[in-house]
């Protein structure tokens, strides 16, 4: 029997959901595995919230950096559910790594920002800082990457790595409903926070994740500046349903590809044709799309969230480390990364859509089009829905591929024309 000693700083729906799936498995995993789990110490903001399981089974800790040496116990694991961006979560993983205790984590914004740092640590002492928990909940990611496919040339990841956001947008669009009111009845419904929802609804949250995946499909030093971001805030109902009616439904995708030795990763609205099962992966699901040199194309799809999920992940990672599998955590040795540039966005092709409101007068339509073949922007299809309440009426235009600068371009001189509403949506098309 091999038996590992844990300690768990953050007992939030993760943290309490790790504690409840050991107390539950133990005799299965013990049979099944011969690993035997004990939960040496635990720690979080406040011992007297009520919770799913007898805290007063196990040996509490104020102070979380206590969990590193409890009655002069070191854990074998540390596993950090805490969430700060630096700060206490930081000073915890790091001096659990410098004391050589393993860490698992779910902490998806301090790896993308201090992760370059903390992976050398890990590596110098010899031992693991694990995240499957950090990516995509309870989709198994970060192992499908590191293990499964490492050996393939990955040409593409992109997918939904937010759930949040996916469950905004999928309910604006059943309720018919404004992003704001969402939002509003997420937070409510204690889905999300203030301070949260800013990582989520910006596209922050997201990008951090996408930072993790692109380094280790890469083999790239972790770099958070590396990502183009932007979030759902500016998403209208109005643009969900005009969509729609052209075959296709917006989402916050995640994308990272090397285009000339160069880093492309963006995380941003997207319109996805509702033939894809990304464009069916709604609520607060998350989902994967890995194009590969001998995959062509591989989908996760999966809970991107939630406490047993996450807790699945969390496990998974305690597993390996019980397996004595090495400590390469993001399966590089660290000076084996390569410091990549960012590649120029404004050069990207992609095909998009446009939503223009415009007074209802006759030439409005040619000048238009011919602002659009001005830049050699071919369209692909266009739509002019009449409304007889309204004195302005929108055009929506759907492209062919175009370099990202020149439509642009081209929408800066439609904006300036007086029968058009400066306010054009611009949304990329998947
Ligand atoms: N805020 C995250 C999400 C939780 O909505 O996906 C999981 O990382």
């Amino acid at each position: 029997m091999k038996n590992l000693n844990i300690s768990i700083a953050g007992l939030g729906n993760v943290g309490s959901a790790v504690v409840n799936v050991i107390e539950d498995n133990s005799s299965y995993w013990e049979k099944k595995t011969n690993l035997s789990l004990n939960i040496i110490g635990l720690s979080a903001k406040n011992i007297n919230q009520e919770r799913s399981f007898d805290i007063k089974k196990y040996k509490w800790v104020e102070t979380p950096i206590d969990l590193l040496n409890i009655n002069d116990l070191k854990p074998d694991i540390l596993i950090e559910l805490i969430g700060y961006e630096k700060d206490i979560s930081y000073d915890l993983v790091k001096s659990a790594l410098n004391n050589k205790i393993h860490v698992v984590t779910g902490n998806k914004a301090m790896l993308a920002l201090h992760g370059q740092e903390l992976f050398k640590i890990a590596e110098k002492n010899k031992v693991s800082l694990l995240f499957e928990a950090a990516v995509a909940g309870g989709i198994p990611i970060i192992k499908t990457l590191k293990n499964n496919i490492f050996l393939n040339k990955i040409k593409k990841i992109s997918g939904i790595l937010n759930g949040t956001t996916n469950y905004i947008l999928t309910t604006m669009e059943l309720q018919n409903k404004s992003f704001n009111d969402v939002l509003e009845d997420a937070k409510q419904k204690g889905f999300t926070s203030d301070h949260e929802s800013k990582l989520d609804i910006g596209g922050y949250d997201a990008a951090h994740k996408l930072t993790l995946l692109s380094s280790i499909a890469y083999g790239g030093e972790i770099d958070f500046n590396l990502n183009e971001i932007e979030g759902i805030q500016n998403i209208t109902i109005e643009d969900i349903n005009f969509v729609k009616q052209l075959g296709f439904r917006i989402k916050l995708i995640s994308e990272t590809r090397v285009i000339d030795n160069k880093i492309y990763s963006s995380t941003k609205p997207k319109l996805i044709s509702l033939d894809k099962p990304l464009a069916n992966a709604n609520n607060a699901l998350n989902a994967i799309n890995i194009v590969t040199d001998q995959l062509q194309n591989l989908y996760l799809e999966g809970e991107g969230a939630g406490g047993l999920p996450t807790a699945s992940s969390i496990l998974s990672d305690v597993f390996e480390i019980a397996n004595n599998v090495d400590v390469r955590s993001i399966g590089y040795n660290t000076d084996q990364l390569t410091r990549y540039e960012k590649f120029d966005s404004s050069n990207i092709e992609s095909k998009f859509y446009l939503r223009i409101r415009v007074i209802d007068q006759s030439g409005v339509l040619s000048k238009i089009t011919s602002y659009l073949n001005e830049y050699n922007i071919s369209v692909e299809k266009i739509l002019q829905i009449p409304d007889s309440k309204e004195n302005n009426i929108p055009i929506l235009i759907t492209t062919h591929k175009i370099k990202t600068s020149e439509l642009l371009n081209s929408v800066k001189k439609i904006g300036e024309l007086e029968f058009v509403d400066q306010n054009i949506s611009i949304i990329p098309i998947e």
